[in-house]
């Protein structure tokens, strides 16, 4: 086994124990007995009928009826790859996590990319977010951090979660993928949605469609915690930044590939780290000390605000490097389950509605994908640590507990483990002082939905901002419902009046004030 940076490197050691190679082999059943003839069934006579004794013939027909299993609800479609992520910079002030205080700490990865909206068989050059999560194998456990290429996302709580999904996913009625027919759902509910419209300038800029995933950046979205060992808490956002720069290429481009080789990002991931040309990416940070929480014009909560770089600096304090193809794509990027609810001490969720939403679906979705709340003694889900609990039997259980007794507290002993103190390395929620009445409501400081669209549109170069009209006129022009082309115009007017003048004229619409009963309109919201 060849990790190249890392002589041991206990993933690739743990993967390796269950490995296996059929070269020089002689063919079996799945009881280990030796096949004979591998060309026939077992037949009553040389023209048949087969005969149902046929336990070869079974077993293989068997196992084939049940080789798929359900692709992921969203990113079904992913490429992924082992590494290793080695800290530059110690961040014991911030953290007690040890992955990321221990200077030159090497740690095993694996990073699964994938687009979100399209089927396991559809292009990769989509216009589209794409998923960006990496598996860090610590020695304190497994901590997932499931990223996306784009900083920002659609919808500030998860309630909303499902329904921007089957706005996006093919119609129900007939299941034709919205590039290749009409834009109806996803565009009345993205028209209906103001809280989108920052993710919106994201998704129709070329960050949309990346070069290579080996050219895209990486943003843990939310903001979560960082507690170091005196208890001392702050928010970070998450940032990966490839070392080859963000690329993209241009819509006609992305056409024309997806025409030639749908496959074109998984098959450059691929050659790049056969060949060695291994992607890298700087890991950095932006670190806010919990006393300044409300110090900025928007809410540190909501999960469609960016930090502002040049208010918080990204600090680089690791490198992600990957540097070896998986040896079977189902077993490891097919049966990676990643969740950002796995955590490790001295990393905390904040109170992010959309986080919190996501910390109850991924287990849940997994428990459906792969079929038994055992998938995680499947290899590739595995941690480096040795894992011990009470949890008993379910489907496919592989561990071989010993002992007579799986409960605590108990005075038997025999087989149970005891919980860790916190110098132990035992995981403890941070201390949060939460007060409020019980509200099914927005909270007031996520109100403003379009002051950082405005930040990103204007950051676009004359260029950039040109495909970005050309992007939604050509999205908004496969819609086909005026009011819907309409509304949405009405949203970009918000953001931009001479991007909303553009699109308007091209689509045949008009500009019109929205009206909203249940929000609040930013304070220029009379521009139009
Ligand atoms: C995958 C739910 C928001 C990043 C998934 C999956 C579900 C899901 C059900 C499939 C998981 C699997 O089958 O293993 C949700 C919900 C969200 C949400 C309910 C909001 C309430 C986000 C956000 C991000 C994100 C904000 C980025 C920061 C990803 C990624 C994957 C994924 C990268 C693919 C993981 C992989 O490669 O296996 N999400 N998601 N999701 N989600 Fe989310």
């Amino acid at each position: 086994m060849n990790m190249n940076t890392n002589e041991h490197n206990k993933k690739a050691e743990q993967l390796d124990v269950h490995s296996t190679s059929n070269d020089n082999e002689k063919l079996t059943t799945n009881q280990g007995l030796k096949i004979n003839n591998n060309q026939d069934s077992l037949k009553a006579g040389e023209r048949g009928p087969s005969l149902l004794e046929d336990f070869i013939l079974r077993e293989k027909i068997t196992h084939f009826d049940h080789e798929r299993i359900p692709e992921r609800v969203v990113h079904a479609r992913g490429s992924g790859a082992h590494g290793i992520f080695k800290l530059t910079k110690s961040l014991a002030e911030y953290t007690k996590a040890k992955f990321l205080t221990e200077l030159g700490k090497e740690t095993p990865v694996f990073v699964r990319f994938s687009t979100v909206a399209g089927s396991k068989g559809s292009t990769d050059l989509a216009r589209d977010v794409r998923g960006f999560a990496v598996k860090f194998y610590t020695e304190e456990g497994n901590y997932d951090l499931v990223a996306n290429n784009m900083p920002v996302f659609f919808i500030q709580d998860a309630i909303k979660f499902p329904d921007l999904v089957h706005a996006v996913k093919p119609e129900p009625d007939n299941e034709i993928p919205q590039a290749a027919s009409a834009h109806d759902t996803f565009w009345d509910f993205i028209s209906l949605m103001p809280e989108s419209m920052h993710m919106i300038m994201w998704l129709m800029s070329d960050r949309a469609i990346p070069r290579s995933l080996r050219m895209m950046e990486g943003f843990g979205v939310h903001s979560f915690k960082f507690i170091n060992e005196a208890g001392k808490v702050h928010f970070v956002k998450f940032h990966f930044k490839p070392r080859l720069g963000v690329h993209s290429v241009a819509w006609s481009e992305a056409q024309m590939i997806s025409g030639v080789d749908s496959d074109f990002h998984k098959r450059d991931l691929w050659e790049a780290i056969e060949n060695g040309d291994y992607p890298e990416w700087d890991f950095g940070v932006q670190l806010i000390p919990e006393e300044d929480e409300h110090k900025f014009d928007f809410d540190l909560l909501d999960p469609t605000k960016i930090v502002p770089e040049e208010e918080v600096p990204v600090e680089i304090v690791g490198t992600l490097t990957l540097n070896r193809n998986p040896d079977n794509f189902f077993a490891e990027t097919e049966q990676i389950a990643f969740h950002p609810g796995h955590i490790i001490p001295g990393i905390d969720f904040t109170n992010d509605p959309l986080l919190q939403g996501r910390l109850f679906s991924y287990t849940d979705t997994q428990l459906s994908r792969l079929g038994s709340p055992n998938f995680h003694e499947i290899p590739i889900n595995r941690s480096i640590n040795t894992v011990h609990n009470n949890q008993r039997d379910g489907h496919m259980r592989q561990q071989i507990v010993k002992g007579k007794s799986s409960y605590e507290p108990n005075s038997i002993g025999g087989g149970c483990p005891f919980q860790a103190m916190m110098s132990e390395g035992g995981f403890t929620s941070q201390q949060e002082r939460v007060s409020g009445v019980k509200i099914r409501e927005r909270s007031k400081s996520f109100v403003d939905h379009y002051s950082q669209a405005k930040l990103f549109y204007n950051s676009q170069s004359a260029p950039e901002k040109t495909h970005l009209q050309n992007a939604l006129i050509f999205e908004l022009s496969k819609v086909t419902r005026p009011e819907i082309r309409e509304r949405l115009v009405g949203q970009l007017a918000y953001i931009d009046t001479d991007l909303a003048w553009k699109v308007a004229e091209k689509l045949g619409v008009e500009v019109k004030k929205l009206e909203w009963p249940n929000q609040s309109l930013p304070a220029d919201s009379n521009i139009i």
